[in-house]
């Protein structure tokens, strides 16, 4: 099946770098064995890189940027992922080496990507986007922390760049988890 949809498309013809939403179709989502409808992708600081010339990040043009995405199956070479199954994509070089979510579909390996969690719909997976899913890894380590090598209740935590993406999240989940944060900005106001 050959679907054409909108994406946005980076390139670098004669070291000049443009950026432009295109239409394509799915001959050019070369890799992977799961297409996807995306419905949600994030803005990381990565893409802003990348977006604003490519940020020595891309090497290879033309190019669709978005290191993360939420969507709905459309074909799926991997019995894991049926039709219709939400998934999320975070990591993987997504967005870097192959072409990512700023675009109406993309096509991955199935190893790329995971099932929404039940709680956690396609929208909200990606107001957390990568930079959350960052900071509640940061959040897991100070709890593991805590439990495994100190063996005693941590009360306060530090949190630095607490105002960027990572950070202002951080904050959020430790005051959730019930720290005592602290956050840590260079901002005057
Ligand atoms: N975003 C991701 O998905 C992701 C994933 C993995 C790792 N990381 C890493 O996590 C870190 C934060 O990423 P981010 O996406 O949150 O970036 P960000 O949105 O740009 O935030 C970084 C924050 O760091 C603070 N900062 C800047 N220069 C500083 C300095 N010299 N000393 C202390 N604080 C400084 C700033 O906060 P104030 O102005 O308030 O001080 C800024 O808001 C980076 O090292 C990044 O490489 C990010």
């Amino acid at each position: 099946m050959t679907v054409k949809f909108k994406a946005v498309v980076i390139d670098n013809q004669n070291e000049k770098f443009t950026r432009d939403i295109k239409e394509i179709d799915s001959s050019h989502l070369k890799d992977g064995n799961v297409l996807i409808k995306i419905d949600y992708s994030s803005l990381n600081y990565k893409d802003a890189l990348i977006l604003k010339d490519g940020g020595k990040i891309v090497r290879k043009f033309p190019f669709v940027p978005g290191i993360d995405f939420s969507g709905k199956v459309v074909e799926s070479g991997d019995d894991k992922f049926k039709k219709d199954e939400n998934i999320i994509c975070t990591g993987f070089r997504v967005g870097e080496m192959y072409y990512g979510g700023f675009s109406q579909y993309a096509k991955v390996d199935s190893n790329f990507l995971i099932k929404n969690p039940k709680d956690i719909d396609a929208e909200k997976s990606m107001m957390l986007g990568t930079a959350g899913f960052t900071a509640l890894q940061c959040s897991f380590a100070i709890k593991a922390r805590e439990e495994l090598l100190l063996g005693e209740k941590v009360n306060d935590v530090l949190v630095t760049g607490a105002t960027g993406g990572v950070g202002s999240i951080a904050v959020m989940i430790l005051s959730k988890m019930g720290y005592n944060v602290h956050a840590v900005t260079g901002k005057k106001r």
